[in-house]
């Protein structure tokens, strides 16, 4: 579990803080007085969480500088001096990666390595967390979860870049000892307010039934591991602690996915999303079977947090669609995003901390 007292007065760097999980963990730090610096490009969607909750307000400083450019991340990274770094800056979509694979190898792999090797030389830093997925295993289409040890593999540009990023990391921390601890984090399908990119299943779910359409599924039987955004992001929190604490052994790779049996098939969770919103909201299967590959079967095993860092998923299934859906029609409605987000996040850690005397 999280110490959200640690974050008090830390310097802390966040790329990709423009996207929809780096806008949230920017408001969950400046939330408990951490001193936030953002790297990332405009935001990559109209609207976003980033301009719907004013993510600016609560940062030190704003920047935009693309994580290409190895000089300019350098500059941005020396002048932050950031105790802790979260690595999310990233181009995170299988489609986009298959249409501009060139594009999505620059930014998750040598964007890491830039970010890798600039902040590896800042005296302060301490921790480093890159951000990379649940994608990153070669997926055999086990029933079963894949565990950290298992082969990194990824058959599509952005599966493959990110498995790539796993590699950068282990190397940049063994050619830097010494330096600030670096672990990696494997998400599941993350959900939750504030996601407007294409192709992503709740997006499109919320632009269909706003729109008093159908939402029509690609992929109805895949398996994935959807899980609330607050869920993997406060395992970041309790990952980064413990790097910063000085723990050689956690400066390693992390799974951070819902409890054992929480995935679900692509169409179940469309049809619950669907009954959560309300009105005429339907699901309908696409006419036309998909033209590109996408795994059938994807489960993650977070043992290894669950019993090292005291980490559990806070949310099940149901609170988190009812969370996702609440935040969407809040939206929808007009509602000031700011406070309601600010609301969920209050919310996630009384139902955290209520977990957590309950387990322990
Ligand atoms: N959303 C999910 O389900 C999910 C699941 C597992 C892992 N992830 C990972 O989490 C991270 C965040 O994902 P997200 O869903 O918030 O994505 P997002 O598209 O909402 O945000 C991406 C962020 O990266 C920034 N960025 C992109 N290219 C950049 C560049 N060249 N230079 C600087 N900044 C750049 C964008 O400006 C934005 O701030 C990514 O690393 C992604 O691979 C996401």
């Amino acid at each position: 579990m999280a110490n959200l007292g640690f974050w008090a007065g830390r310097r802390v760097l966040i790329t990709g803080h423009t996207g929809f999980k780096g806008s949230w963990l920017a408001l969950w730090l400046a939330r408990h007085g951490a001193a936030v610096t953002g790297i990332a490009l405009d935001p990559p969607t109209k609207p976003s969480l980033f301009e719907l909750a004013r993510v600016h307000e609560g940062l030190e400083s704003d920047l935009r500088v693309d994580i290409r450019e190895a000089g300019a991340l350098r500059s941005a990274v020396e002048a932050t001096e950031a105790d802790v770094v979260f690595h999310l800056a990233a181009q995170p979509l299988v489609a986009e990666g298959y249409d501009r694979p060139a594009d999505t190898f620059a930014t998750n792999v040598m964007g890491t390595v830039h970010l890798l090797d600039a902040a590896t030389q800042v005296p302060a830093t301490r921790a480093i967390v890159v951000v990379t997925t649940d994608k990153v295993y070669e997926n055999r289409e086990w029933p079963h979860p894949y565990r950290e040890p298992d082969q990194l593999g990824g058959r599509d540009p952005y599966a493959s870049s990110k498995a790539c990023a796993e590699l950068v990391t282990s190397s940049l921390r063994a050619c830097r000892p010494g330096a600030a601890r670096i672990a990696t984090a494997r998400a599941g399908n993350v959900i939750g307010g504030g996601d407007f990119a294409r192709d992503r299943l709740v997006p499109d779910c919320v632009r269909a039934f706003a729109a008093g359409t159908p939402v029509s599924l690609r992929y109805p039987g895949a398996i994935r591991p959807f899980q609330h955004v607050l869920d993997p992001l406060s395992g970041y929190l309790a990952l980064a602690e413990r790097l910063f604490a000085g723990d050689d052994g956690a400066a390693e790779a992390w799974n951070f996915g819902p409890e054992p049996g929480g995935e679900a098939p692509v169409a179940a969770l469309a049809r619950r999303f669907a009954a959560v919103w309300g009105e005429d909201a339907s699901v309908e299967l696409a006419d036309t079977p998909p033209e590109r590959h996408e795994a059938g079967i994807l489960r993650l095993d977070s043992t290894k947090a669950r019993t090292a860092l005291g980490w559990r998923p806070v949310w099940d299934f149901e609170e988190t669609l009812r969370h996702t859906a609440e935040w969407y029609r809040d939206w929808h409605q007009g509602a000031d995003m700011a406070e309601r987000t600010a609301e969920q996040i209050a919310r996630y850690e009384t139902d955290d901390a209520a977990l957590h005397n309950f387990t322990h």
